[in-house]
């Protein structure tokens, strides 16, 4: 029986987050996956249909997990049960853009001992019928932090989920604003916010609206000028959660001048873009280097579309190849001469140097004896001696107020 506009049940805490064992789930549980559950067991439990469950960028499997679990236990035999246990994993769909929370989910599934979906592609906004979007009745999902990501996810559910679908996205009290309502009412004509626990809060959406316009890759012209040639127009696309959306980030800018100025790429025959994000650096060297090949890596599956939307954009798409991988793991031992990498400098919301070292150390890894990486970063940062130490000797080539450009070579 549904529920008149406006409405939710009360929430309560629920079998789904009583009887599953948390304590081995890593990283842990919090208090928006812990409400999101019982929030989808008082809908569930109100009649709503509880298969064609979505989740939307589940960190560890703390929603896909437990909601799992229960569906199992529901189908009321043993695990070794077959045709439930399929019934039950194909009534949950789980879509991750971070390669690394897809193995996280894996990882913790086998912990649990439990089938974990097989991970669906992030579809694009023109997909005709993206499988896991296809006439779902429940999503779940983490407010994104940014609200691009939100339109993209919301206009997908929108355009593709059943009529009656219900959207449970939750926050942390103090990352919600209003806007991200505004997005949601874009698309549906009931929206409302719950009451709050442990300070987070849910969102629920419902009632798709029937006259939204088609949702568009954004794109943004830009133009990068190098010293002694005419400048560079480019085109930048992006979509869902990709870093910087269709910005051309500073240091970047930099780090591709600084890249020219040294005179390294004409002869060149391949390079590598580590961690592509909207393709600004292989669609730029494309566009001024006629025979250079780019291998552009990124984990999220949003820039992995954004770095091809922006090879099309540019008509540089036949010698771009996007690869969604996390760390160049796809990528040989000693099989790369020339790497370009903006590391990410924040895990999360905090500045953490973890992150910039491991790529660091994938490139590493991965460049021939003699190959050389380029690198920016923020010129606080201590990146210098753990190139130095990692890759070989390290020189600085450009460095402005904020920003410092390296070249490093493997030894
Ligand atoms: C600072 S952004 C730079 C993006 C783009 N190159 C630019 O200049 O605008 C860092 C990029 O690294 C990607 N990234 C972070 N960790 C990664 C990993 N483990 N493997 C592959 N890519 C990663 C992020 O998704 C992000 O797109």
């Amino acid at each position: 029986m549904s529920l008149p506009a406006g409405q939710t049940p009360d929430v309560h805490p629920s079998q789904l987050t009583e009887t599953f064992d948390f304590t081995r789930l890593s990283p842990p549980a919090d208090a928006v996956d812990m409400l999101l559950l019982d929030t989808a067991a008082a809908w569930w439990e109100h009649g709503h249909a509880r298969d064609g469950v979505l989740i939307l960028d589940d960190r560890s499997g703390a929603l896909t997990l437990p909601v799992l679990a229960s569906l199992i236990s529901d189908a009321g035999r043993p695990r070794a049960a077959c045709a439930a246990v399929e019934d039950a994993v194909s009534a949950v769909r789980v879509v991750q853009d971070e390669l690394g929370a897809e193995l996280g989910l894996q990882r913790n599934a086998r912990r649990y001992e439990l089938p974990a979906p097989v991970p669906a592609e992030l579809p694009a906004l023109n997909d005709a019928e993206p499988e896991a979007f296809a006439g779902v009745h429940t999503v779940l999902m983490h407010l994104p932090r940014s609200l691009e990501t939100l339109a993209d996810w919301a206009w997908l559910i929108r355009q593709h989920a059943a009529a009656d679908v219900v959207v449970l996205a939750g926050g942390r009290d103090k990352h919600m604003n209003h806007s991200m309502n505004q997005v949601l009412e874009k698309n549906f004509s009931d929206v409302s916010a719950g009451r709050g626990r442990s300070k987070s809060r849910i969102l629920t959406a419902r009632a798709p609206r029937g006259d939204v316009p088609a949702a568009e890759p954004r794109t943004q012209a830009h133009q990068i000028s190098v010293p002694g040639a005419a400048p560079t127009d480019l085109i930048l696309c992006s979509m869902g959660a990709t870093y910087g959306g269709t910005k051309l980030d500073p240091g970047t800018r930099l780090l591709l001048q600084t890249a020219e100025a040294h005179a390294e790429f004409p002869g060149a025959e391949e390079a590598v873009d580590f961690g592509s994000g909207n393709g600004t650096v292989s669609a730029f060297l494309a566009l001024r280097h006629r025979e250079l090949r780019m291998i552009a890596t990124d984990h999220s599956a949003s820039a992995v579309q954004s770095t091809r939307l922006t090879a099309a954009a540019n008509g540089v798409a036949d010698r771009i190849e996007a690869m969604r991988d996390d760390a160049l793991s796809r990528l040989a031992d000693s099989s790369a001469e020339l790497i370009l990498l903006n590391p990410p400098f924040h895990q999360g919301n905090a500045v953490d140097p973890a992150a910039a070292n491991r790529l660091i150390r994938a490139a590493a890894r991965v460049l021939a004896p003699g190959g050389r990486l380029y690198c920016v970063y923020n010129s606080h940062l201590k990146h210098r001696a753990v190139l130095t130490r990692e890759i070989g000797p390290t020189q600085q080539l450009a460095r402005d107020a904020r920003f410092t450009v390296t070249v490093s070579t493997a030894s």
